[in-house]
């Protein structure tokens, strides 16, 4: 059942886009109150990786927040108003927020109770959070001067559609910084997408190496996770949502079926 659903997601824009849709808003009805982040994280081990020193509470959260990390660092956000799009249960905008210092933050989600769990769970000065739909951003034209989009593209019914979404409500000089993961057939459309709407590649880089390391890394903690506040009949699906080491989404990763990538991309200043 679940491969059909995914073939016919792969398929049809529009059936992706109503898969997702559904899928993320029945996920955000788990009332799971320190569950903040749902992407695969990120673990770099060698030795001149950058390592973010995070409060105790932000600990059990690292790898994802690594990821986030990752693809913030690419430029000084310090002061800026920026954005995420697929803001999800909201722990990247507010590890950004908290960490990175820009002046305003907000997520955006299609997910209205993911909206709501956010505003309950992420209380900060300058942090909010409101629905909307990356094909059709609620925001006014060059308004951000970066917008963060981290593991949720690949729900989109139309990349192209997002992407000239974010050159809009960019201000020129400011970046979309982005990490997801494709199929490699489509994976190498990506960089002709990003240049056809505008932008200038500043960095591309394979991360799947270092999403599998954090998966690996993460998968005992997650799986405890979905044991304790999933029913019985659903913890194979989540299994395979998770990429628990040994699901055959995890697999796709190993084998190359799956690869993961980060760009930063600048709107240029003329
Ligand atoms: C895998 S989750 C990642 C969430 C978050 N970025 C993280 O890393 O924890 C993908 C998120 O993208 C959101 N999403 C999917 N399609 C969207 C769309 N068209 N507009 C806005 N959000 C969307 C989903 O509701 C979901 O919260």
């Amino acid at each position: 059942m679940i491969d059909l659903l995914i073939y016919l997601a792969d398929r049809s824009p529009a059936f992706r886009r109503f898969v997702w849709k559904h899928w993320y808003q029945y996920l955000a009805g788990y009332d799971v109150r320190d569950w903040h982040f749902m992407n695969y994280g990120f673990l770099d081990s060698s030795p001149d990786t950058f390592v973010p020193q995070l409060e105790e509470s932000d600990e059990p959260n690292r790898y994802c927040i690594q990821l986030y990390d990752r693809v913030a660092r690419a430029v000084d956000l310090q002061g800026k108003r920026i954005v995420e799009v697929g803001s999800g249960r909201g722990g990247g905008s507010s590890y950004v927020h908290r960490y990175h210092r820009p002046a305003a933050t907000t997520g955006i989600d299609f997910s209205a109770r993911a909206v709501r769990f956010c505003r309950g769970a992420h209380r900060h000065a300058g942090l909010d959070f409101i629905r909307g739909d990356a094909e059709r951003l609620p925001l006014d034209d060059a308004s951000c001067d970066a917008v963060l989009n981290v593991e949720s593209s690949h729900c989109y019914g139309s990349m192209p559609r997002f992407v000239a979404q974010a050159f809009r409500v960019l201000r020129p000089g400011g970046h979309l910084l982005f990490a997801d993961f494709r199929i490699p057939s489509v994976a190498a459309e990506l960089p002709a997408t990003f240049e056809r709407a505008g932008f200038r590649i500043v960095e591309r880089q394979s991360i799947t190496e270092q999403v599998l390391a954090a998966l690996r890394a993460d998968s005992e903690r997650k799986l405890r996770l979905l044991e304790r506040h999933v029913p019985p009949r659903r913890l194979a699906t989540l299994r395979r949502f998770a990429a628990i080491e040994g699901s055959d989404v995890f697999r796709h990763f190993e084998n190359g079926t799956f690869v993961y990538e980060r760009f930063s991309l600048e709107k240029p200043a003329s």
